[in-house]
């Protein structure tokens, strides 16, 4: 494995760059404060949902707040015929759906956009696109650095990595080669390692860049500064203190159109193998020396390695499952997920999980991490709850007859970006009683200027070469091991289908939940 985010290595340079970025000091419109390379963007699947939806708002988005590098390009791929021109009235068309258009800088922005029909199967196409690429770079300046983005279906990420190889497009002799891949990686254990080497045939771990967007979440970034930039928390932050933590991510929406994938996955491996686990890792980890992506990586591939192992014989006594049935969302009728588009009439997939885990070392031993998702839930919420333990011995108790709750610190993600802190005071007046109060940090508070999406981030950091928010490949396999016996055991349960708790849309999941986790629904304060 490469040191690329090592001392002197160049992560950490990109790094310091990084660093600089959305500094209260500077000017609203700018995102950086030193020039970015030259590069062209190549987007595979360019005709698809991901690219009108999230890519190319996001760079458009970099390009109006100077966040992209002076000489730039993107070069959309994919099967359709279409030439640039369509190509740029058809991203037009998708950014004004979402946003407004800064109709004086469109232009300057829609002349860098071209289009490469391309046969993800064929060598001649990557040859043809190495070509045309190799022109418009020399015409417009932009050198030899590369970000491939493969926003096609799972399927064909070897097919794309292996053509790109194969065209002399992954080598690095005129400039840097990188490839940005998103989740799933993998089905299973086996299937992200069979990835893996496919990938490698054509690039090295430094090249890769793998995408997971709760990681980019400014919110989910602050994780480590909160610990780590402050003296008050870490010596708290252990079993002595700690009682549980609750790490949710809940939505309201449900499977929408994402059916054909969703019904193989299941929530285990849609959100459990990839974003609680980035989550629970933050939480758990022991500081690294330094802030560098591979120490900070190292320091969550430790946490995944301690993970205990699941006790797949009493897998229901940590676990529980359930789909959602019909209900109400938000006061309107919402049909079954056995009723949607696309799913079978006896799916048996999981679209809630609530997990217990634990991480056998010095510092969490005992302590449980409840994980917690589902669709189709009463609220969106994402935020990790750090529960401490009860006052030893309550001196008040006897005498005002009351229950003391415990501190509380949540870290909120979603909807509140917040970091609020429950404890306990004295309600004025007269008469001795308790009241828990909560002290509130909101996110935004004091902050101008533009807020990066998570995909924003994710590309600007591709480009400055951070690894930071990326997951490594060792994280992805090891993450795969502790969920393989899990996901096999649930899948081949004789009693799979009873294990299944049909939820109501719009509740908090089934009343199952509530048995292994007291405090849920909802983990409301
Ligand atoms: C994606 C999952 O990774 O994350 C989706 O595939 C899920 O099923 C989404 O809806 C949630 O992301 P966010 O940012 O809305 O919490």
């Amino acid at each position: 494995m490469s040191d690329f985010g090592g001392q002197g290595g160049a992560g950490e340079a990109a790094l310091t760059r990084g660093a600089a970025l959305l500094n209260g000091d500077a000017p609203a419109s700018c995102l950086l404060d030193g020039p970015l390379d030259p590069c062209a963007i190549v987007i595979f699947g360019a005709s698809g949902d991901l690219t009108a939806r999230k890519l190319i708002p996001a760079l458009y988005n970099l390009f109006i707040n100077q966040g992209l590098p002076e000489a730039f390009l993107v070069v959309g791929a994919a099967r359709t015929a279409m030439g640039d021109e369509q190509f740029r009235d058809k991203m037009r068309e998708a950014l004004g759906r979402h946003q407004n258009l800064d109709e004086a800088r469109w232009p300057e922005f829609a002349r860098r956009l071209h289009y490469q029909e391309l046969d993800y199967d064929q060598d001649d196409s990557y040859a043809a696109l190495a070509q045309r690429l190799e022109y418009l770079c020399r015409e417009q300046g932009v050198g030899g650095n590369r970000v491939f983005n493969l926003a096609i279906p799972p399927q064909l990420y070897a097919t794309v990595a292996r053509g790109l190889g194969r065209a002399g497009l992954a080598g690095e002799e005129r400039g840097w080669a990188r490839l940005v891949v998103e989740k799933p990686f993998g089905h299973d254990l086996a299937s992200a390692e069979e990835l893996d080497r496919a990938i490698a045939e054509a690039f090295q771990e430094h090249q890769v860049f793998r995408i997971d967007h709760y990681l980019a979440k400014e919110t989910v970034q602050n994780v480590l500064l909160l610990r780590f930039a402050n003296a008050i928390f870490e010596p708290l932050w252990n079993r002595n203190y700690v009682d549980h933590v609750i790490i949710m991510a809940t939505e309201t929406l449900g499977v929408e159109h994402r059916a054909g994938y969703y019904e193989k996955a299941g929530v285990l491996r849609d959100m459990f193998q990839n974003h609680m686990m980035q989550l629970l890792s933050l939480i758990a980890m022991e500081p690294p020396s330094r802030y560098g992506a591979d120490r900070v990586r190292d320091e969550k591939t430790k946490v995944f390695r301690s993970l205990r192992p699941f006790p797949v014989d009493h897998v229901y006594d940590h676990l529980v499952l359930g789909q959602y049935g019909e209900g109400r969302i938000k006061g309107k009728p919402a049909p079954a997920y056995r009723a949607e588009p696309e799913v079978a009439g006896d799916s048996l997939s999981p679209t809630f999980a609530l997990m217990r885990a634990f991480v056998d070392n010095w510092r969490w031993q005992g302590v449980p991490f409840y994980l917690v998702s589902g669709k189709r839930l009463q609220a969106k919420r994402t935020r990790m709850v750090i529960q401490f333990k009860e006052v030893p011995h309550s001196l008040f108790r006897e005498t005002l007859g009351e229950h003391i709750s415990a501190n509380r610190l949540t870290l909120g993600v979603h909807p509140e970006e917040d970091i609020t802190l429950t404890f306990q005071t004295k309600n004025p007046g007269a008469r001795l009683c308790l009241r828990s109060v909560k002290m509130l940090f909101d996110y935004k508070q004091g902050h101008e200027g533009p807020l990066l999406d998570a995909y924003e981030k994710a590309l600007l950091d591709c480009m400055l070469g951070d690894h930071m928010l990326f997951w490594r490949q060792d994280g992805i396999a090891l993450t795969w091991s502790y969920l393989d016996p899990i996901l096999r055991r649930c899948e081949s349960c004789d009693q799979r289908a009873g294990r299944l708790h049909v939820y109501p849309a719009g509740s908090w999941g089934p009343p199952e939940a509530g048995r292994l986790l007291p405090a849920w629904p909802g983990a409301a304060q």
